[in-house]
């Protein structure tokens, strides 16, 4: 392991909780040099901490506890109030396992945040409480605050855990992503620095942001695995190799490992992928191969144009214009466009509609193409207007369903009424903390173009 005992400001911390997650972050944070004190009621494994042993196999764990152990840097109690009197900081890595209902359970999370809560009072300054324990989006503000207690004894920062088990060690001291999040600057950059040894540049975000990047990337490793063990399966079936299959689907770094399609936003259509993702499952189903993953990927995505539908039935206006037509932007396929179910449904829910494409012009399409929107939509001709302009100046309202260029975005922005954009999830005007050369700073998000 390279030297990373260089922490350019030691802090003393206290980790509550020494499974997993507590030991490895107690022991990896004493190599980078900060002063760190482990409690767990759990005596067994207070016991092996202070006898400079990992209470459990994780490679790499024990020579660590051993050396920080040894060094003065580590060292273990069952009794919480000497910490919290002793430390700058509180990392809570108590268990959060699953309620019976699949709920996440909080009983340890809850009674860990009173007994701190209980400490409090006798602190001259603010401790940091950061939640390092994986929970559901609000839980920091709706559980752990309230838990807590008198609002100026502590500040609260969100530090989800990343590491793998069996790697974990590896993982803190080379951490593939820092999150820290929270609404007091100087208690992230306090919480960031903590991993200011390591070559990492921590995200800054808010504390609820911070809890639902861990649930993102947890479900999305998930996802990643359904998905190789069924193209896997099916691979089987046909008596192709599932590694050559999935080794080359991972050599394209542009659309498959990449953060290609990955960016919240319209529902997907075409010509390629719903026709692809039908006939794969059809042809699995021939094969008794129950692919439910693959299966429900089209029922995910009409259940995302229909809250799409209802957004845009919401803003309650009559007389409404659509920004694109196509699938997405930059091109005239009609094809499996999920905008023409759009339109259909705001047509029958009685919406009058113009729609604006930039590369539609209907009497310039033809084939299958111009047969898919003159089946679904027979009247489009009367509906589609040649400039943007007309389309803006007539409408109450407009929809945007796909990414506009600069020039459209700008007249479109311009009309001044209400809007909503299908084409993104971003949340325009909120606050982040990010690190600049000048510093931390607060930032906003742009504005939506
Ligand atoms: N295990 C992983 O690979 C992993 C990875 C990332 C995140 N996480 C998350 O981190 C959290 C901890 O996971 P874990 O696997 O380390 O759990 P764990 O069950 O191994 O350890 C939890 C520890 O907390 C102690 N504890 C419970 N209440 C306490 C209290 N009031 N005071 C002191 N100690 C108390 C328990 O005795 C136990 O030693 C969970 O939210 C989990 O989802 C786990």
């Amino acid at each position: 392991m390279r030297d990373l005992e260089k922490a350019s400001y030691p802090q003393r911390v206290a980790v509550l909780g020494l499974g997993y997650v507590g030991c490895v972050t107690a022991a990896c944070l004493a190599k980078l040099g900060h002063r760190v004190i482990g409690v767990d009621r759990d005596e067994f494994k207070v016991a092996e901490v202070n006898q400079g042993r990992a209470p459990f196999y994780e490679p790499g764990l024990e020579g660590l506890v051993e050396e920080a152990a040894r060094a003065g840097r580590l060292s273990a109690t069952t009794n919480l109030g000497a910490c919290v009197d002793e430390c700058d900081i509180a990392l809570i890595c108590v268990g959060t396992p699953s309620e019976p209902n699949g709920n996440i359970g909080l009983g340890q999370l809850r009674r860990a945040c009173e007994e701190i809560s209980g400490h409090l009072p006798r602190r001259t300054r603010p401790l940091i409480v950061v939640v390092r324990s994986t929970v559901f989006p609000g839980t920091c503000e709706e559980v752990v605050i309230p838990a807590l207690g008198d609002r100026s004894k502590f500040t609260l920062v969100s530090n989800p855990e990343f590491l793998r088990e069996g790697v974990a060690v590896k993982d803190f001291v080379e951490p593939a992503l820092v999150v820290v999040g929270g609404d007091d600057p100087d208690a992230v950059r306090r919480v960031a620095s903590l991993y200011d040894a390591l070559e990492i540049e921590p995200c800054l975000v808010s504390l609820r942001t911070a809890e639902m990047i861990k649930y993102a990337c947890n479900c999305f490793h998930a996802l990643k695995i359904g998905f190789a063990n069924e193209i896997g399966s099916l691979c089987s079936r046909l008596d192709i190799p599932a590694n050559e299959v999935m080794a080359t689907l991972c050599a394209d770094h542009r659309l498959n490992i990449s953060p290609a399609y990955l960016k919240p936003g319209f529902a997907f259509g075409g010509s390629c992928l719903p026709k692809d993702l039908r006939a794969l499952t059809y042809r699995a189903s021939r094969l008794d191969l129950d692919l439910p993953l693959l299966q429900h990927v089209m029922a995910s995505n009409d259940a995302h144009l229909k809250r799409a539908i209802e957004r845009v039935l919401a803003l309650g206006s009559v007389k409404l214009g659509v920004f694109g037509l196509a699938f997405k932007e930059n091109t005239d396929d009609l094809r499996e466009s999920p905008v023409v179910t759009l339109i259909e449904q705001l047509i029958g829910k009685g919406r009058e509609l113009r729609i604006f494409d930039p590369h539609i012009q209907l009497d310039q399409i033809y084939g299958s193409n111009r047969q898919f929107v003159l089946n679904a939509i027979p009247h489009i001709g009367r509906l589609m207007v040649a400039d943007i302009g007309s389309m803006l100046s007539w409408a109450d309202a407009i929809v945007i369903t796909q990414r506009p260029a600069a020039d459209a975005g700008d007249l479109i922005h311009g009309a001044q009424k209400p809007l909503i954009d299908l084409s993104t999830m971003e949340m325009p005007g909120r606050a982040a903390v990010r690190r600049s050369d000048a510093g931390w700073v607060k930032t906003l998000t742009p504005t939506v173009s």
